[in-house]
């Protein structure tokens, strides 16, 4: 009997991919968010009992970031819950580099269930399914002034380890920092991407707080303009510039390299003007 495994975040960046990889391999599932039924939402946490009833183990895919204060009650209760419901194994997914993340995997490594925690760097995805895709098919990226570097992280690295430790034993016990082969200004992730389309994407610097002060104007919500701050005080501050080799270990490959990526992606027609 295969396990039944509950994915988080399911129609998310990692998580889609994560059950269509467990899809293939004929694992049973259950799906969770907002949107599902029943709906998990990580402000409710009332709900989650029907929902975390009847799995084995979970994909942790936390929302809006583990780095958010209210994650270590939220990740305390889903453990308790995790245990009254029989979950043998958790697969957390973290943030390279965030303390407060840190205290959120120290919790479900002392939790007494399996657990395998994936630290990841940012993902190479941000710019064609997340944050970043907007500006590139406006052709005009406004960014935070920044020093450093990040080793961007494919998708398909990220989930492949996922699964590799929902499906097998050899991940238990194991905290992994995922980072790609490279490190990478977010000035030239950019480039890379209009050199790709053989066109030109406008890239402005200015102060976090002139940026952080545009994103209110345009009426994000706070708990959004509060994350993007931390990220890119805290997070980018130069702590990440290392590139380390946890994946190839883990999986006996290279991770891919985001020049890679971005010639994949190009060929999809996500970049394409005519996709807006
Ligand atoms: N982006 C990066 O570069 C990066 C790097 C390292 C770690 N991470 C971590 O990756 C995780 C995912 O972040 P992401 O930005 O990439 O998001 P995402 O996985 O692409 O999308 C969000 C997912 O969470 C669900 N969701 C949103 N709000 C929810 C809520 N209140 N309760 C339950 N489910 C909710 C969404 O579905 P519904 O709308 O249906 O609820 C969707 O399935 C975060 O914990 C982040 O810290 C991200």
């Amino acid at each position: 009997m295969k396990p039944i495994t509950l994915i988080l975040g399911s129609s998310g960046k990692t998580g889609s991919r994560i059950l269509n990889k467990l899809t293939q391999l004929n694992y049973p599932l259950r799906l969770g968010s907002r949107k599902t039924i029943p709906a998990f939402d990580w402000e409710k946490p009332e709900g989650w009992d029907d929902v975390i009833k009847g799995v084995d183990q979970i994909y942790i895919s936390y929302q809006p970031d583990l780095a958010h204060p209210n994650s270590i009650h939220h990740i305390q209760k889903l453990i308790e819950l995790s245990k009254k419901y029989n979950v043998k194994r958790i697969v957390l997914l973290s943030g390279r580099g965030e303390p407060e993340a840190e205290a959120c995997e120290k919790l479900v490594e002392n939790s007494g269930l399996e657990w395998t925690i994936l630290r990841s760097s940012w993902f190479s995805q941000n710019f064609s399914e997340g944050m970043f895709l907007g500006q590139i098919l406006e052709r005009k990226v406004i960014f935070p002034k920044l020093k450093s570097t990040e080793p961007f992280v494919d998708l398909e690295d990220l989930t492949d380890l996922a699964v590799d430790a929902l499906v097998k034993n050899v991940h238990i016990g194991k905290k992994y920092e995922l980072t790609g082969p490279t490190l990478l200004s977010f000035q030239d992730a950019f480039g890379q991407i209009a050199k790709e389309l053989n066109e030109t994407i406008y890239f402005e610097e200015i102060p976090l707080d002139a940026y952080i002060k545009i994103l209110g104007e345009f009426g994000l919500d706070q708990d959004t303009i509060w994350l993007i701050r931390y990220l890119f005080e805290t997070v980018l501050d130069g702590r990440n510039e290392t590139v380390v080799s946890d994946f190839e270990k883990a999986m006996g490959k290279k991770p891919k390299a985001f020049k890679d990526y971005v010639k994949e992606t190009a060929k999809s027609g996500v970049w394409n003007l005519a996709s807006t």
